[in-house]
């Protein structure tokens, strides 16, 4: 059976209810394994024995977030030439921008020559002074519905075996 792997890293909320509502459409997907993981938890064998992957990340400072680079540092060498090929898409919780973490996280993965299979799903919470964006986040309905989409289409395409 096919896996794929979710890996996020949430500080007030956003990103994990955004990985969640990706994780429960794929889970929908019989013939496919999800595995949902915290960047903190996740290391090099989860990312090898994955046939695809799911990366959700804020944006902190025009970048993907601290923790998501960490999972990004403690795996990329050790898996690098032996997950060529394999399929991603990318969510980023931002609030105004997100591009610079969008941008950052497609290039990690062209390093890994994997293929992206769907547009990177950018999610503003319109956080932009110290009070709203220390605060927990309430992903709307449409916005979860968009990451249900991206992550149900990565799973039926995954074991489908079309990517
Ligand atoms: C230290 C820090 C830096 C941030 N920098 C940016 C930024 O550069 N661009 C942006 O759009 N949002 C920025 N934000 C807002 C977060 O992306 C936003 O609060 C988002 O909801 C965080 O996701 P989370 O709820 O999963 O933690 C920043 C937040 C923090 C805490």
């Amino acid at each position: 059976m096919k896996k794929l792997l979710i890996v996020y890293h949430s500080m007030t909320g956003g990103t994990r209810q955004m990985a969640a509502a990706a994780a429960q459409a794929a889970c929908a997907e019989e013939a496919l394994e999800t595995v949902l993981m915290r960047a903190a938890d996740a290391g090099p064998d989860d990312v090898l024995g994955a046939d695809g992957y799911l990366f959700a990340t804020p944006e902190n400072l025009a970048s993907m977030s601290g923790v998501m680079k960490d999972f990004f540092d403690r795996t990329y060498y050790a898996v690098l030439d032996r997950i060529n090929g394999r399929p991603y898409a990318a969510l980023i919780c931002a609030g105004s921008d997100g591009r610079g973490a969008l941008r950052q996280l497609d290039r990690i993965a062209t390093g890994w020559r994997l293929k992206c299979v769907a547009p990177g799903l950018i999610v503003c919470t319109h956080a932009q002074d110290p009070v709203r964006i220390l605060a927990p986040k309430v992903i709307e309905a449409a916005d979860l519905a968009k990451c249900a989409e991206v992550g149900a289409g990565l799973a039926a395409g995954l074991a489908a075996g079309v990517f």
